[in-house]
């Protein structure tokens, strides 16, 4: 399979490419992880592209045409890629037009990711990558579980520099200008599939199998659904008739005083989450005050 992920910045590119590169064992390219690794050795390549990343604007593309060439020619991508983040405007993508054509690797698809822009807001402003085994995480939506990184430490997280509000609002400017008239590229071309990406990771990766011909058929996804729905009534009779159960039976002094010890630890637990929650928003304030 030879695939183009579309969308802006935050629309879950890299997020998603990872899942697949898994599921279909094809390679993900990023052209926004070649051009950081290029940036954190400190080759020519990333001294030349770091004003523009930093900015929030397009890297040249004689740039990243040259990267993409090398990287395409590598051996794991004869059996298929995931474009992650390329082609980014119309030159790029006549230029990948025409390799393809002189590597006789035509593409499958290209896949639109639509989420609307407060939602890349809050995607952006709270991604967090592991330096050391580069997974995406956000403290919002999708935060690391403790001890979940290699040899059972805790993931050693940083934020992206082009992740501040000020170059978010740059970026999603600059995939409006040059970047979505890619939309209409492709579907002029045929190859257009667009996916709602908003909602669980899990949710949209079976929305973009499914906008691939992949996933499973609609009558699979109702019958799991009526699995699900079925398995949630009879949790919630079972419940109900505990109630009433317990509700009769008069309760024991240790078991009054086990649900009095149950309520304050719930009441605790609540108040403690309202605290956290009220430290975040006011450190959130207080740094995009120190980012203006
Ligand atoms: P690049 O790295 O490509 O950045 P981008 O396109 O701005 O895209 P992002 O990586 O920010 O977002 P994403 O869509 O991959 O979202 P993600 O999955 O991480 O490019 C960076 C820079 O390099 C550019 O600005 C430019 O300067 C340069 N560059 C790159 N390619 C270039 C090119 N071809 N030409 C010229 N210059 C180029 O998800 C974001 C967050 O949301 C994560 O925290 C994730 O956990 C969370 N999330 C994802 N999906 C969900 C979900 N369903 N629900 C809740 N949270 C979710």
């Amino acid at each position: 399979m030879r695939l183009v992920l579309l969308g802006a910045p935050g629309s879950g590119k890299g997020t998603q490419s990872q899942l697949m590169m898994r599921h279909y064992g094809i390679p993900q390219v990023s052209t926004g992880d070649l051009l950081r690794e290029a940036v954190a050795k400190g080759t020519a390549l990333g001294k030349a592209a770091k004003a523009a990343m930093d900015a929030g604007k397009l890297v040249d593309d004689s740039i990243v045409l040259g990267m993409i060439r090398q990287r395409l020619a590598r051996r794991d991508a004869r059996k298929g890629f995931i474009l992650d983040g390329f082609p980014r405007n119309v030159a790029q993508a006549d230029a990948l037009g025409t390799l393809l054509e002189e590597l006789g690797q035509p593409l499958d698809a290209v896949v639109l990711m639509k989420v609307r822009d407060k939602v890349l807001f809050q995607r952006l402003a709270g991604r967090r990558t592991c330096r050391r085994c580069a997974q995406v995480f956000n403290v919002f939506t999708n935060p690391p579980p403790k001890g979940g990184c290699k040899g059972g430490q805790a993931h050693d997280l940083y934020q992206r520099p082009d992740d501040n509000e000020q170059t978010i609002g740059r970026r999603l400017e600059v995939y409006a200008a040059q970047t979505r008239p890619l939309v209409a590229y492709y579907r002029k071309r045929g190859l257009l599939r667009q996916v709602d990406a908003e909602g669980e990771l899990d949710v949209v990766e079976m929305r973009l199998e499914q906008a691939l011909g992949r996933g499973s058929s609609p009558g699979k996804a109702a019958s799991r659904a009526v699995k699900k729905a079925v398995k949630k009534a009879v949790k919630k009779v079972v419940k109900k008739a505990a109630a009433a159960v317990r509700s009769r039976v008069k309760p024991t002094p240790l078991q009054r005083a086990r649900r009095k010890a149950t309520k304050v630890v719930r009441k605790a637990g609540k108040a403690r989450k309202k605290v956290v929650r009220k430290a975040v928003k006011t450190a959130r304030k207080a740094v995009s005050k120190l980012a203006r």
